[in-house]
């Protein structure tokens, strides 16, 4: 359909990565065609849907990202291209630098240019508040982020604040551990796609401290459904989207050796630097504002997950 239902076109950053590509799948189910920018470089062709309108370009090209606004005048855009790795963004912060702040600063000075109504930013929940004094986790609390990659979305959060004031609407949405398929099991992020790709492969799996670490995982699904709710909603403001749940990676391993029936060996290795020891997040305040509380139990969204990473590796 190449009318947008409500006649506003909707842009996504990373539509063709784990979670910008299922928000895609959402908005061409509800009728949209949205307009796609990505670069390919963690995202892939396979993931992109193909009612889409897709610009293989980098956000920090700003000629070309005016190039696309120009021609495409998208009223609303969902922002996830972005470096998303933590350990990444200590070998390589001016690189992190770059794409997340600097490439979000050139998407946002396009938008306002072509009067962008609103805009969507995928933040980090796990990895902007440091190492909590309190749990959950609320959005009033202090960001100490201990790795470039927080600092970056932390920059990114402060720069679309000064556009929400002129120019568009902004919701930040600080995502949990999001999980789920076409997670990249060989990539740097997500521990559930890492270790389903080992165990479904046979191999031995590698932690990174003692397991006893906690994350908040959501389901990817949960995460559109925010999504969703943030673009189509009137409101403003910076939201936690999480379960709000403390899980270890230890439990993650366990559950996930029994629904891939793995025989392998857990090796520990000493801790990743810049890796916060216990977190989970509060949603309160999306389920006060716009009536979003994550869904998916976790058994269930990990037997997804598994499903998919088997029928992808074997
Ligand atoms: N997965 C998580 O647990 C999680 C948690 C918190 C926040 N986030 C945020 O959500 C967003 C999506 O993450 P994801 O897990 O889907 O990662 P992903 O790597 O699958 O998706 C990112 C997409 O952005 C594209 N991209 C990267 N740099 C780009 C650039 N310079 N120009 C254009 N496109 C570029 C990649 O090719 C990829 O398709 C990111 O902003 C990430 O920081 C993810």
């Amino acid at each position: 359909m190449e009318t947008d239902p409500n006649g506003k076109k909707i842009l996504v950053t990373g539509g063709a990565g784990f979670i910008g590509s299922h928000v895609v799948d959402c908005l061409v189910a509800k009728g949209y065609k949205p307009v796609v920018i990505d670069n390919l470089s963690s995202g892939k062709i396979s993931n992109l849907n193909a009612h889409t309108k897709f610009y293989e370009i980098d956000i920090t090209e700003q000629i070309q990202l005016n190039r696309v606004f120009d021609q495409e005048r998208p009223a609303m855009v969902l922002h996830f291209a972005a470096q998303t790795s933590v350990a990444f963004s200590i070998e390589n912060p001016s690189f992190d630098a770059r794409v997340n702040i600097l490439g979000s600063l050139n998407l946002f000075e396009v938008a306002k240019k072509y009067q962008v109504r609103r805009m969507v930013l995928a933040s980090t929940g796990g990895a902007i508040y440091g190492e909590p004094k309190t749990l959950p986790c609320e959005e009033v609390d202090v960001l100490n982020p201990l790795a470039p990659y927080g600092i970056s979305k932390m920059a990114m959060e402060h720069f679309a604040t000064s556009y929400q004031l002129r120019d568009f609407d902004v919701v930040t949405l600080r995502l949990g551990n999001v999980y789920g398929p076409r997670q990249d099991p060989n990539g740097e992020a997500g521990v559930i796609a890492i270790f389903a790709g080992k165990m479904v492969s046979g191999e031995d799996i590698v932690v990174y401290g003692q397991g006893e670490q906690q994350r908040d995982f959501v389901y990817v699904d949960d995460v559109v459904e925010a999504s969703m709710k943030a673009l189509f909603g009137e409101g403003i403001g910076v939201y936690n989207i999480s379960s709000g749940l403390g899980v270890t990676v230890n439990t993650i391993v366990d559950k996930l050796r029994s629904l891939l029936d793995w025989q392998g060996e857990v090796r520990y290795q000493v801790a990743r630097e810049g890796e916060v020891f216990k977190i989970y997040l509060s949603s309160t305040k999306a389920l006060n504002a716009f009536g979003w509380e994550a869904k998916v139990p976790l058994d269930e969204g990990l037997m997804k997950t598994a499903t998919y990473i088997r029928s992808q590796i074997s």
